[in-house]
């Protein structure tokens, strides 16, 4: 018998989201997390691209933002309630966001990440971002470094061909309705 297939909703962020988007926010990042109204000027603002996920049942699990500045995108958040990790959430909603960049004709997508977050640059490598270099203490809480991380440009097969791949996989594990 084949394995069922979750079923989760991606869908543009609200002012309805954002407090529990809040508690997520807490749980993901401790002290040194954004503020409730620095999402509600992210969701109001045009250049910005923020989505929810849901799962089956209704609940909020996670969160993705973006901003989409000329030709590059600069993902400026992704987080999953520590509850709910592991099941491909993240890969959905950055499925998402590189779906966006392509409908925006972005070429280049780009993000900063703690050095030590293993977890995360695990995930951007997978979706095909490599390391060009650090920002020596640009996390104010620790001093930690920031790795930069871009793709290549999306439009050719090099990122193209494996992001395909993964999408296909990713649409085996989790059906994701918008
Ligand atoms: C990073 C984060 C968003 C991943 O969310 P997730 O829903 O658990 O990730 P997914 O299930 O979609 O996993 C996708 C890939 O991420 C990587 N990954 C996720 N969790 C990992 C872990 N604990 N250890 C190593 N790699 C991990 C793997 O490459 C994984 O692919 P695989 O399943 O083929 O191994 C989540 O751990 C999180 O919210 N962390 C706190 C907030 C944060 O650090 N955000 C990033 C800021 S730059």
């Amino acid at each position: 018998m084949s394995e069922k297939v979750e079923v989760v909703t991606v869908k543009k962020m609200s002012k309805d989201d954002v407090d529990g988007v809040m508690q997520i926010e807490a749980a993901a990042y401790g002290d040194h997390h954004w503020s409730k109204s620095s999402f509600m000027s992210e969701i109001s603002n045009d250049l910005a691209f923020y989505y929810v996920l849901y799962d089956e049942k209704g609940m909020l699990c996670g969160y993705a933002g973006c901003w989409h500045i000329l030709e590059e995108a600069h993902i400026t958040t992704i987080a999953i309630h520590p509850d709910y990790r592991k099941r491909n959430y993240a890969q959905a909603l950055l499925h998402r966001i590189i779906k966006d960049c392509y409908a925006d004709k972005i070429k280049y997508i780009t993000l900063e990440v703690r050095v030590s977050n293993t977890p995360a640059i695990n995930l951007y490598t997978k979706w095909g971002f490599s390391s060009f270099g650090t920002r020596k203490g640009y996390y104010q809480d620790n001093n930690e470094d920031a790795l930069i991380m871009w793709t290549k440009n999306i439009f050719f097969d090099e990122f193209k061909i494996p992001y395909e791949k993964l999408i296909k996989t990713l649409g085996e594990q989790i059906t994701i309705n918008e």
